[in-house]
């Protein structure tokens, strides 16, 4: 099936199976690897990107239902090539960070979990980041690099024809 997915401002059209995942379509033909695979079944939160503004674990969503829709990536959130979005400056000043496996998920989902609510306790962060999981269980500066995010205004500028990894 034809589709055509506005994927970090730019309009991208691909043929896809109609089995492909969303996560699949991302890395394979996009080549947007920022995006992780780490369980393929909805556990993990490695594949966080946002669906319409909406943070989602792009591997239960099929490729076909993101057709018409705007998707930001881990590679589309910095403002530009020299510069982090907020919430990645937190993780690197708090070292909410280790392998890195996890991050790109983790920041995508905290920037989901910071525009529901921008000023959330320390219970709060970590209620909303249940879904994403950290296989270094780096949790304590992860949680202190949302909050020291919070305290600070967050945009998402969707960024045109981005490439790089977080
Ligand atoms: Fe999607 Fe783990 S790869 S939730
Ligand atoms: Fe290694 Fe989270 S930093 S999995």
């Amino acid at each position: 099936m034809e589709i055509t997915v506005t994927v970090n401002g730019v309009a991208r059209t691909a043929e896809v199976e109609p089995r492909t995942l969303l996560v699949y379509f991302v890395r394979e033909h996009l080549g947007l690897t920022g995006t992780n695979v780490g369980c393929d079944t909805s556990s993990c939160g490695a594949c966080t990107l946002h669906l319409d503004g909406e943070s989602v674990k792009s591997c239960t969503v099929l490729a076909v239902q993101a057709d018409g829709c705007e998707v930001t990536t881990i590679e589309g959130l910095a403002p530009s090539d020299t510069e982090m979005h907020p919430m990645q400056q937190a993780f690197q000043n708090e070292h909410g960070l280790q392998c890195g496996y996890c991050t790109p998920g983790m920041v995508m989902a905290a920037v989901s979990l910071l525009e529901e609510n921008p000023a959330p306790t320390e219970r709060e962060v970590r209620l909303g980041l249940e879904g994403n999981l950290c296989r270094c269980t780096g949790y304590h500066n992860i949680v202190k690099a949302v909050l020291a995010c919070a305290e600070q205004p967050v945009a998402e500028p969707a960024r045109a024809g981005s490439g790089g990894a977080a």
